[in-house]
């Protein structure tokens, strides 16, 4: 039955992505760039910009601009990273990922007969960590920062307060989510009342205007303290969660030192623990980087083959060795050594799929989309900001916290809820990343910048659960390999294998038949992923110094700038 319902998948598949639109260049600049999952967003960015705001003012802007006209991914009840490669060269990366409370434990979603309870760490209120966000853009912009604060959160407050015209898709995902919205919230959150929302009607967020009114006078404790934690406690206690005010209060973002690596002539400088994202990422281009796959050419069955076999070994060491590097020993250099990286491709043949184990258990059709939002900027001064930020899956938990018109992250579905029990992404692991208090989940997300003959070459990164690792990997192949444009690599048509469950995610038509077909054969099952894997955002340093954006076509995305 399976067999069969590939192979039909496989004859109609048909190769959508045309030659031109790898090489469609996106929006040119002269000197800055904001890409992002929202024009509006982009816009905010790019006006920083345009006032001799520097990247890091126009990442902490967009940020906040995002958690209002983007609600589904863009946050202040959640978290996310960044990383930044200043003009000098020099790079440092901020983890804002939100943290399990202090009453969290490890068998907190196993019933008596120790079962995992279905939906308990992915909606409702025992799914939140510890929201990182805010904490994040105040320690970016204390640190960084060349503008006020209240100038940075000052347009998303403009735009909660008056309003924003609500994209097609924007409007369709918020009715999709309405009986959620009501189910999971203790009370119903005034702007999901109406039934239908169309394009182009004008969404207000009042109560979201004055939370973040609070973070504009106060920082960190119009967020961590004041009104903002009591209305966030107290929604805790209606909904039967556990975050408490003390927890709020200590809630920390972490400077960490990027991951750095060279592979196939470029310097990638990426995100460490708690992401998964720098490792699996430098250790699949490590592994690329012998390999001709210009001459195999763009997503030919030789080329498809031997990325999905390495990206079958890279994610079976994500499942047992990762997780938050502040409770277990993260064996970094081990995972990153090149012996050891090249080492795991010694049983790869050209010829069949390699086994993963067998899967104990299947990938449930995720309940929701994965989301995430990845936006990437490049000022006028030539410093250049990747950050990836999250609810975990669209519009997290689905408790909006009442009073206080934002959402709560259901990012506690990334942490390993029972040794080799999928999370919604399918994603399996074990002790590195167990539940305990006080703990950051493991993340995927992949916020990464490229540099060539020690200039900047590229900003990039994508949303998608576990598909960002695949996403980032395929994208930068595009140019570095391949030649396409920014936009062309982004617009490209995408496939994902992350070991168990042992099949290849695949667009419609991102492999095309032949290719499909030789790669079935070949023993890959091949599965469509209908809505598409990743939206990604990026920026490439032309060789005359313009900046090309690269905006994804799935979504609503843009870029801005001049
Ligand atoms: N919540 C998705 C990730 O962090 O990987």
């Amino acid at each position: 039955m399976f067999r069969k319902f590939t192979l039909l998948f496989l004859l109609i598949s048909f190769a959508s992505c045309t030659s031109n639109s790898l090489t469609d260049r996106g929006l040119v600049t002269d000197k800055a760039m904001v890409v992002s999952a929202h024009p509006l967003a982009s816009e905010v960015g790019a006006e920083i910009l345009r006032q001799g705001g520097n990247a890091i003012d126009a990442a902490v802007a967009v940020q906040f601009a995002l958690a209002v006209v983007y609600p589904d991914a863009g946050n202040i009840g959640g978290g996310g990273f960044l990383v930044l490669r200043q003009q000098d060269g020099s790079i440092n990366a901020l983890d804002y990922r939100e943290k399990a409370p202090a009453a969290a434990h490890r068998d907190m979603y196993l019933n008596k007969t120790e079962k995992v309870v279905e939906n308990l760490s992915f909606k409702g209120h025992l799914a939140a960590g510890v929201p990182g966000t805010v904490d994040g853009m105040v320690q970016a912009n204390e640190m960084y920062g060349s503008m006020p604060w209240k100038d940075l959160v000052q347009p998303a407050i403009d735009l909660a307060a008056n309003g924003f015209p609500l994209t097609k898709k924007e409007a369709a995902k918020l009715n999709e989510q309405r009986e959620d919205f009501i189910k999971y919230s203790t009370v119903k959150p005034a702007f999901i009342l109406r039934n239908k929302w169309q394009e182009g009607d004008s969404l207000r967020i009042p109560d979201l205007a004055r939370v973040l009114q609070r973070v504009r006078d106060n920082g960190r404790a119009g967020f961590y303290a004041g009104e903002t934690a009591d209305l966030i406690a107290d929604e805790m206690k209606r909904g039967g969660g556990i975050i408490t005010k003390e927890d709020l209060a200590a809630y920390r973002s972490v400077w960490r030192a990027p991951l750095t690596a060279e592979a196939n002539g470029y310097r990638i400088i990426s995100m460490p623990p708690p992401s998964s994202g720098g490792i699996a990422l430098i250790q699949l281009l490590t592994i690329t980087e012998d390999y001709p796959l210009s001459d195999w050419g763009w997503n030919s069955a030789r080329t498809a083959h031997f990325m999905i076999e390495a990206e079958r070994r890279v994610y079976a060491d994500r499942a047992k060795h990762l997780g938050d590097p502040d409770f277990y020993q993260v064996p970094v250099q081990g995972l990153l050594e090149q012996d050891y990286i090249k080492g795991r491709m010694a049983d790869f043949t050209p010829k069949r799929a390699t086994s993963s184990d067998a899967v104990s258990a299947g990938l449930p059709a995720p309940p929701e989309s994965p989301n995430t939002t990845h936006y990437s900027i490049v000022d006028a001064q030539g410093n250049a900001v990747s950050v990836t930020t999250t609810l975990n899956s669209s519009f997290g938990s689905k408790v909006f916290v009442a009073g206080a018109g934002f959402l709560l992250n259901n990012e506690m579905d990334d942490f390993s809820v029972k040794p080799g029990y999928p999370n919604s992404y399918g994603l399996v692991g074990g002790e590195a990343n167990a539940i305990a208090p006080g703990k950051r989940m493991l993340s995927s997300m992949t916020p990464t910048i490229l540099e060539k003959n020690d200039s900047l070459f590229m900003v990039v990164g994508s949303m998608g659960g576990s598909t960002i690792i695949t996403t980032v990997y395929q994208i930068i192949l595009n140019v570095t390999v391949h030649g396409h444009t920014m936009q062309g690599a982004i617009n490209a048509g995408r496939f994902h294998h992350q070991w168990k469950p042992n099949w290849v995610l695949s667009e419609w038509g991102a492999l095309g038949a032949g290719t499909g077909i030789k790669l079935w054969l070949k023993g890959h099952k091949i599965v469509p992923r209908n809505g598409g894997i990743g939206r990604a955002a990026g920026i490439l340093v032309l060789p005359n110094g313009k900046l090309e954006g690269g905006a994804d076509p799935r979504g609503d995305d843009a870029a801005a700038g001049f």
